[in-house]
């Protein structure tokens, strides 16, 4: 191989094992959308009102639903569906990444090398990884973020990568974002429109995965230099290598976000998704303290995550907290039991430097709504389907 190639489009894929993604795509598409309506039907007209006939009242919280469900054949079945759509999902990219996987720690290796887009990746080998991370398959994902099988391998990057398209493609709402997450983009279009004097220098993506999120931020702040540190060196290869080929300089790097190499003030944004809930609460707790210590005075620390229970019907609490029971993310449900306020209270922010919001996803809601919305004209859609993500953080 001579030149950088596309990482991401590199894995060649037979036609029985198209169809078979297809396939699983659109099962996912039913299970997660159109069987979880029904199943909300099922809740409103039949188990909540003979909940209420023993119990004398509904339902308070997803606990309480859980306790019901738990014996309902329809969530049975639900459940037994998704938990092998899940486990589908990774089956269906594996097979073809390991045929391509010596040709994709090539491209890896070079891109390391060239530094063609300006971008970083330094690895430590001796980082001892959390036991959160390495204890399971974390998603039933086999070999979690972080296992290696081969010297450079970057075969969990490719998994979770490809195996995310597989795992979203039904889902419309899961993709775009101009190449990035379409999450990092409403959420760097927030923190614009509702701060338009605030030119972020310097941005930090913790447990940043493949850094796919931080594209949103090149394009919407020119001439931002991009970090983003995860604990896997798989995907950060793979990330890089990524990054790289679509000319963009990101910096990854291998660290634990409880404990930064960073220096103190030095970042004007440290941002996340979907990584707090796969932490015990006390970590997370510790990460907030290194966010505020590496942020500048004035710096936003703003993290996307799934909605705490106290924000959830009870139906939906219980139907989000599935993930804690039967998707190997044993933390995520006593993290979405916690009031975030007081996590970053206990993190050593201000209590008056806390915000949360629902925003709506930038890019179906459009610029101009967007913009109402930060105005306060609009509310925000409920959450669900990608229309809307919740977002919390604080001013240092
Ligand atoms: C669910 S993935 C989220 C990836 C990405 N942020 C996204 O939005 O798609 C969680 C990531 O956090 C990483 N991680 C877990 N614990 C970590 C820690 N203590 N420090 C840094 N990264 C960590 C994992 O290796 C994994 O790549």
């Amino acid at each position: 191989m001579t030149a950088l190639q596309d990482v991401e489009s590199f894995v060649k894929t037979t036609h029985n094992e198209s169809a078979r993604q297809a396939f699983i795509s659109a099962l996912r598409k039913h299970i997660m959308v159109d069987m979880r309506e029904n199943l909300r039907g099922h809740y409103e007209q039949d188990i909540k009102p003979a909940y209420a006939r023993t119990n004398g009242s509904f339902p308070t919280n997803g606990e309480e639903v859980r306790a019901v469900l738990d014996d309902d054949l329809l969530y049975q079945m639900w459940g037994i569906m998704r938990y092998n759509a899940q486990e589908m999902t990774w089956a269906s990219v594996q097979e073809p990444i390991e045929r391509s996987l010596p040709d994709m720690i090539e491209i890896a290796c070079m891109a390391a090398k060239s530094k063609t887009a300006g971008g970083s990746l330094s690895l430590n080998p001796k980082m001892e990884i959390p036991d959160y991370v390495t204890a399971m398959d974390v998603h039933l994902m086999p070999g979690c973020f972080h296992s290696e099988f081969a010297r450079d391998d970057v075969a969990q990057g490719a998994v979770l990568s490809y195996g995310g398209r597989v795992f979203s493609g039904g889902m419309v709402h899961r993709r775009g974002g101009g190449g990035g997450g379409v999450v990092a983009e409403s959420i760097a279009q927030y923190i614009k429109h509702k701060h338009p004097g605030f030119v972020p220098r310097k941005i930090l993506d913790l447990g940043c995965c493949s850094g796919r999120n931080l594209f949103p931020y090149a394009k919407i702040f020119p001439g931002i230099e991009a970090y983003g540190i995860d604990v896997a060196a798989p995907v950060l290869r793979y990330g890089h290598a990524m990054s790289e080929y679509n000319g963009q300089a990101i910096h990854y790097s291998q660290q634990n976000a409880e404990a930064l190499e960073f220096k103190d003030n030095i970042f004007d944004v440290v941002t996340s998704s979907f990584f707090l809930h796969e932490l015990p609460v006390e970590s997370a707790v510790q990460v907030f303290s290194e966010a505020l210590r590496v942020l500048k005075p004035g710096g936003i620390m703003i993290h996307m995550e799934l909605p705490p229970n106290s924000e959830c019907d009870p139906f939906y609490a219980c139907y989000l907290d599935w993930d804690n029971f039967h998707n190997n993310e044993p933390n995520y449900m006593d993290f979405r039991n916690q009031d975030m306020e007081n996590l970053c209270i206990q993190g050593g922010f201000g209590k008056n430097d806390y915000f949360q919001s629902l925003i709506p996803n930038y890019r179906s809601f459009g610029e101009e709504k967007f913009a109402a919305f930060v105005r306060g004209e609009v509310s925000a859609p409920e959450h669900g389907n990608g229309a809307s993500w919740f977002v919390f953080g604080a001013y240092k």
